[in-house]
């Protein structure tokens, strides 16, 4: 056995978190674990995760699964396709291996959903399959330790990396080995500064040894994200609320919103925006009732700049089915929206009227 396989074992049984997804070898649980972690915290992903393992316990119940229940609880986490990607893949293990999750690589990995991490993820935890797991844990851990220089963005760096991980596994002790190296990275190997008094490793580590903490892992910068402008307008008449669902291939597809209105510039006036309310809602009489502050969210790609303009309407059948569907406030709960909404469902401005 690789002498540092057996450090990061030790370091593992000492340091290492109990999670729930690590009390299961079943793969179904597994997959869920790792899908709702990527790119997101474990602290984050620890409810959801719960929350989903209990309303779809196997595979059946969530291809079975109504798709915007499953929005909902996926509700605040992001990157929403992951979650309708969750659906599909679950109907293919439906379709392809009659409901039986696999837990080998090879079958894995000929699932549309599920990649190389995931896929190696899966079969090392559930059946001690030989494969190496490579996270962002795992590239930091390897290039410190090792000093490797290539960009961990650049698909080509991979190769460099799945030897260096494939070196030091185990024979037979991949699903603790590779559960150590990620906790590893995780707790230890921090990005940033890391503790490497702490470290069992500090002695031999290439990069504590050069000072080069901050620079290994090298990652190529990307291009700082844009700008978007929205401007909702909220559109009340008693105790209802126009509410539209996202159809377009663009941000938050299914999910929930207010009439939105966008533009290339900033609404940053302080005045209410009327003129917008009477260009796409034209003839309706109408009250300003308030106006949010800015908003920021943002996106990986993204920065989004946003303002809720909140208006009373007396006749609602005035406003045309196109332009959303009229929703009692108490449904809203049941429906899934975007962060940056349900932060402003939670503001004053906000309740004022709901509560009303
Ligand atoms: N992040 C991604 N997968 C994880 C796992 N299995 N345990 C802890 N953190 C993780």
């Amino acid at each position: 056995m690789h002498r540092i396989s057996e450090q990061l074992i030790r370091w593992y049984k000492r340091n290492s978190r109990d999670l729930p997804w690590r009390h299961t070898r079943d793969p179904y649980l597994v997959w869920l674990s790792e899908v709702i972690l990527q790119q997101t915290r474990v602290a984050q992903g620890l409810s959801y995760y719960r929350a989903f393992a209990e309303a779809y316990p196997d595979v059946s119940a969530l291809a079975a699964a109504d798709e915007a229940e499953v929005m909902r609880l996926w509700q605040g986490l992001g990157y929403y396709s992951r979650a309708r990607n969750l659906m599909k893949t679950a109907r293919e293990v439906m379709d392809k291996h009659s409901g039986k999750f696999p837990d080998t690589y090879h079958e894995l990995i000929q699932l549309k959903g599920i990649g190389d991490y995931t896929a190696s993820a899966i079969a090392s935890f559930c059946s001690n399959e030989q494969v190496p797991v490579l996270d962002g844990n795992v590239f930091r851990f390897l290039a410190r330790f090792y000093g490797i220089t290539h960009d961990i963005a650049k698909a080509s760096s991979r190769a460099v990396f799945k030897e260096a991980a494939t070196e030091i596994l185990p024979s037979n002790k991949a699903a603790l080995h590779n559960q150590a190296i990620m906790e590893f990275g995780a707790l230890q190997c921090k990005p940033g500064t890391p503790d490497c008094s702490a470290c069992p490793f500090s002695g031999e580590c290439y990069a504590s040894q050069k000072g080069m903490q901050n620079t290994l892992p090298v990652k190529a910068k990307k291009t700082p994200p844009g700008n978007r402008y929205f401007l909702y307008l909220v559109v009340i008449c008693k105790q209802e609320i126009l509410v539209k669902r996202r159809t377009e291939k663009d941000i938050w597809e299914q999910l929930h919103e207010f009439f939105l209105v966008e533009s290339q510039e900033s609404f940053a006036g302080e005045d209410f925006p009327e003129d917008h309310i009477k260009t796409h809602f034209p003839g309706i009489r109408f009250t300003a009732k308030g106006y949010s502050r800015e908003y920021i969210h943002k996106l990986t790609h993204r920065t989004l700049h946003t303002r809720f303009a909140v208006v009373s309407v007396i006749d609602k059948k005035k406003i045309p089915p196109q332009q959303g569907e009229w929703m009692p406030f108490e449904k809203l709960k049941t429906k899934a929206f975007p962060r940056l909404i349900t932060r402003f469902m939670e503001s004053e401005l906000f309740r004022k009227f709901v509560n009303d």
